[in-house]
């Protein structure tokens, strides 16, 4: 589902946060938002969820006159998740429940779930004995379950190692390739971005300063302040 921006505005007490004039992502992209802490990312993905409301300007969703948001097809997933206080099993399939899928069409959704994602041995587990990472790969688990066409991602391995971090990035890989999910993902892990992003958005002080294919904003960007952002220098 492409993603069309046009004059999004958000202001806080007559503080603007958050300016794009333009932008379009595009149907089966990945793409990465990077920029400093405060640059209005969050503010963005926010908006374009639902759960934050604009001051002015358009989010339009698959085409340039449909601004109603895509609810069934679109889920987020958070640098913290909340967790249903049940069991893993139970977060998963909640979705699903809700969407009035059969007992049998869930139970196996979950296990293959569970499976691509290293969670079989803990479906029983209350959700409030997990640690950190497995608690963002059942968060991530339960936003596919339902197979949304946008899955918009705020920080999703921020507090996550190194090895559990490379699986959630394959699986995010492959369910765009294999199901043509559109990814937003924030992060702000630039090798991350490089390893996983088609393109990535650059946002300073609630513009977007660039964007365009990963490998070449990252290798030869066209603004300073995007030189300064990915060598460290950029002084906020
Ligand atoms: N409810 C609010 N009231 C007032 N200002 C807010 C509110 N929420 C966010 N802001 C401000 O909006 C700006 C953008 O915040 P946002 O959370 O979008 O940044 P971010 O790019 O996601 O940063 P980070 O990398 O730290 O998560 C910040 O200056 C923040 O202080
Ligand atoms: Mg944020």
């Amino acid at each position: 589902m492409d993603i069309i921006v046009e004059k999004l505005i958000k202001e806080y007490d007559k503080n603007r946060v958050l300016d794009i004039n333009k932008l379009k992502i595009e149907k089966g992209s990945l793409c990465g938002i990077i920029g400093a802490n405060g640059a209005g990312k969050s503010t963005f993905l926010n908006i374009v969820a639902g759960l934050e409301k604009q001051t002015s300007g358009r989010v339009f969703y698959g085409n340039s006159s449909n601004e109603e948001i895509p609810l069934d097809i679109m889920t987020m997933v958070f640098q913290r998740p909340y967790m249903l206080s049940t069991t893993v099993e139970k977060n998963i399939s909640y979705p699903l429940k809700l969407r009035g899928w059969n007992a049998y069409s869930i139970e196996n959704r979950v296990a293959q779930l569970c499976k691509e994602l290293g969670l079989t041995h803990l479906m029983k587990r209350k959700s409030w004995k997990l640690s950190g990472g497995e608690v963002q790969k059942v968060a991530l688990a339960r936003a596919l379950s339902f197979k949304p066409k946008l899955l918009l991602l705020d920080e999703p391995t921020a507090n996550i190692d190194p090895k559990t971090t490379g699986e959630i990035e394959l699986i995010l890989k492959k369910i765009n390739i294999d199901e043509g999910i559109t990814v937003i993902i924030i992060t702000h892990n630039l090798v991350q971005a490089k390893r996983l992003c088609h393109d990535v958005v650059f946002m300073n002080q609630g513009q977007i300063i660039e964007f365009g294919r990963t490998a070449e904003v990252l290798k030869n960007p066209k603004y300073e302040l995007t030189k300064q952002f990915i060598s460290g220098e950029l002084i906020i």
